[in-house]
């Protein structure tokens, strides 16, 4: 493994989950930054292979919590994650009983995803994973939730991510989605409503543990947002 790790248990309502980490971000994507060289940067994006994907966001444990207090009523439903990094509401969910997909586009998420179900005891019968990239017109089929966090993050993002989630919905599905306020978040809300969804929002305040970039600031507020197809 290339990077350092680390291995911690968070605790979202009443489902605790343990989960190993990348241990620090900033360190993991300046490795990246020295390792490419112009020439690699001219053929691959480089943000495409950005570590994003190794931390806990405040948005996933958001997320997470909204969906382990449906507890039981949980089992046996079918989830969608799309951008799961850690995939902290897909093993919730898998927790719970869900049958799940976790979906994320970068290389390295599928080797985290296996350890970290294993260190849950759960097995493919719980969670599956399947490469997916919300920038390609690609079906998985339709379930009952379809949930993201933090995935609202560049200028394409809205409008992929709305087309996306609304793809994997069909009359009754729920979508849930957490964001920490990025100025991309209103506008796939809005694209959500144009194709049909009935939306409703609340904030919640959850540790931010992995970033001091709000200085003493140990928590985060966010904005999770529940859809629902009419
Ligand atoms: C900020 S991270 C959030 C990870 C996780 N959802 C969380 O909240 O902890 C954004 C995630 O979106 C994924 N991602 C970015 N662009 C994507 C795309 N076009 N298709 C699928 N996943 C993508 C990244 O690989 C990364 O895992």
């Amino acid at each position: 493994m290339k990077y350092d790790l680390k291995k911690h248990t968070e605790q979202l309502g009443p489902v605790a989950v343990t989960i190993e980490t990348i241990a620090d971000l900033d360190q993991a994507i300046n490795k990246l930054c020295d390792g490419v060289d112009d020439k690699a940067a001219e053929a691959v994006f480089v943000e495409d292979l950005c570590p994003y994907f190794g931390v806990v966001w405040p948005a996933a444990r958001a997320v997470s919590e909204h969906v382990a207090r449906m507890g039981e009523w949980l089992k046996g439903k079918t989830v969608l994650e799309l951008g799961c990094g850690l995939a902290l509401p897909s093993l919730v969910a898998a927790k719970l009983g869900a049958k799940v997909t976790a979906t994320d586009f970068h290389p390295e998420v599928p080797d985290f995803l296996a350890r970290n179900v294993g260190h849950n005891a759960l097995t493919d019968a719980n969670l599956v994973y399947k490469n997916y990239d919300w920038r390609k017109d690609e079906s998985l089929g339709t379930f009952d939730f379809v949930v993201g966090s933090d995935i609202l993050y560049e200028a394409s993002h809205p409008k992929d991510v709305a087309k996306a989630l609304a793809a994997h919905c069909t009359r009754g599905s729920h979508i849930i989605l957490g964001d920490p306020g990025r100025v991309y978040l209103q506008s796939c809300i809005d694209a959500l409503v144009a194709l049909g969804f009935r939306s409703d929002m609340f904030i919640k305040e959850v540790p931010d543990t992995h970033s001091d970039r709000a200085g003493d600031k140990k928590t985060q507020e966010v904005f999770v947002f529940t859809l629902q197809k009419r």
